[in-house]
């Protein structure tokens, strides 16, 4: 089937190639002509495992291109349907700012295509209305949420727990059976406000079970308790379940932290008075604070002090530092006087924009970052860090103090080289 993607983003990109590999045409519009030429030579302009394989791979075989105007893009290619990848991030009153979408979809009503309009950026529920009057007359509307992690977007695209589908008829309904016809997982379907709640939902009970095990890891702290084992503890209740329940100095991305914000800007447009879903956002701030805190205490002052930072991007697999707990807790450890040496294996550069300081020497390996410091804090889970060589670790750290920001390393291994790991609610490990 011929299909359009508007967005060639973390999001868009990931469709656009997908569908491409499922056997499908794609063209793909951005408005950044840079990201356009450049995608045009097979580059992906970030990291994401498996995208630039099959970028490549599609492209040589005619089933992808990019263009830089839906207009051009829309010459001789009879679309089935066009999916919205745009941006939507938060106003700073935390609502969503659909400026992107709006542009969008006129486009899309100023070019007059005549297919299906797949809303797949997250947008709040109950805007139905307003983005078919942005189509313009006889514009059709569906809604198709993204549940991509970053870092296993491909891995998310081709093997989805499930297809949730917003749709106001049998026939667009049918159009998109077709799109995923490939995949085979269960496929919702439901009305375009309930595809919307179900995404905005699903990220707030992802952030709230992580900010609820963030406060359960300050409490293992003071009555000694140690997390990981509640973590077990929990995580074997089949109505609990294991994934997710890793505690930590708290969670980044540009999903999580906008996605609450909104959705609680939706409670309270609509008069709804909810207790539940800002504090996630609170929560997961004063969590970095909170660990910096006790490094702070166990350090005996952290000013003066030269720190290792291995990560800065908010998840492994990524080079993507939209708000990084591991950027913020960098500034705070800056503010009260550390120098820094940081590492990470793919999102320095775009931390370097984050954070610029003389006090912070960007270093090529997280042997480098070792030199002559006073401690190590661990702030991304990447694997690398996960398999160093703990001994040859213990003869660079002079304090032998290691911070677990991600409750991520191998106790067992790291105690044999001599450490006290201090994580989130790992009780002097
Ligand atoms: C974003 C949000 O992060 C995600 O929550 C939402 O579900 C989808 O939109 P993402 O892909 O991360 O996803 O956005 P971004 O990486 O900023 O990419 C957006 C792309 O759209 C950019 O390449 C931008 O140039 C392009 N764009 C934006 C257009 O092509 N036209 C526009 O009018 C605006
Ligand atoms: C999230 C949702 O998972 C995805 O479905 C949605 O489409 C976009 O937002 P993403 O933010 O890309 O995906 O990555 P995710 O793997 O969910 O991690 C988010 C943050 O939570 C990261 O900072 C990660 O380190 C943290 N995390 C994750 C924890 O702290 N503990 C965990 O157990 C899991």
């Amino acid at each position: 089937m011929n299909i359009t993607v508007i967005g060639a983003g973390y999001v868009g990109l990931v469709q656009a190639v997908g569908l491409a590999e499922a056997g499908h045409v794609v063209r793909c519009v951005d408005v950044n002509v840079e990201r356009v030429e450049c995608l045009r030579r097979a580059e992906v302009p970030f990291f994401e495992i498996g995208l630039a394989e099959k970028l490549e791979a599609n492209s040589a075989a005619g089933r992808l291109r990019f263009f830089s105007s839906l207009e051009d893009a829309s010459r001789d290619f009879e679309s089935v349907c066009v999916f919205v990848c745009v941006q939507t991030p938060s106003r700073e009153d935390g609502s969503c700012d659909l400026s992107a979408v709006e542009a969008v979809m006129k486009e899309i009503g100023r070019v007059g295509l005549d297919c299906l309009v797949v809303v797949k950026s997250t947008v709040p529920p109950g805007l139905e209305e307003e983005m078919c009057g942005w189509l313009g007359t006889g514009g059709r509307l569906a809604a198709n949420p993204e549940f991509l992690r970053e870092g296993r977007a491909m891995e998310d695209f081709f093997a989805p727990d499930r297809i949730v589908i917003g749709v106001s008829s049998s026939r667009d309904e049918q159009v998109l059976r077709d799109v995923y016809a490939f995949l085979d997982v269960p496929i919702f379907v439901m009305s375009i406000a309930s595809a919307q709640l179900t995404k905005y939902s699903a990220n707030t009970m992802l952030a709230m079970r992580l900010s609820l095990m963030n406060e359960l890891a300050c409490i293992a702290d003071v009555v000694g308790a140690d997390i990981q084992d509640v973590e077990r503890g929990i995580g074997s209740d089949t109505r609990i379940g294991s994934p997710f329940l890793r505690a930590g100095a708290g969670f980044g991305g540009s999903c999580f932290p906008k996605d609450v914000q909104a959705l609680a800007r939706v409670a309270s447009t609509h008069g709804v008075e909810s207790l539940l879903i800002q504090p996630i956002i609170e929560a997961n701030i004063r969590q970095g604070m909170y660990f910096v805190e006790k490094a702070d205490r166990l350090l005996g002052g952290i000013s003066g002090k030269t720190i290792a930072v291995w990560g800065m991007a908010f998840n492994k697999n990524t080079d993507d530092v939209r708000e990084s707990p591991a950027v913020r807790i960098s500034q705070e450890l800056l503010s009260r006087g550390a120098k820094l040496r940081v590492f990470d294996p793919e999102a320095m550069e775009n931390a370097k924009k984050e954070i610029v300081s003389a006090d912070v020497v960007w270093c090529d390996s997280k042997e480098v970052a070792l030199e002559g410091v006073d401690a190590l804090f661990v702030l991304t889970e990447w694997d690398e860090f996960l398999t160093a060589d703990w001994e040859r670790v213990a003869g660079a750290i002079s304090g032998g103090l290691i911070f677990d920001g991600k409750n991520c390393l191998p106790r067992a291994d790291v105690a044999r080289a001599g450490f006290r790991v201090h994580g989130m609610g790992l009780w002097n490990a």
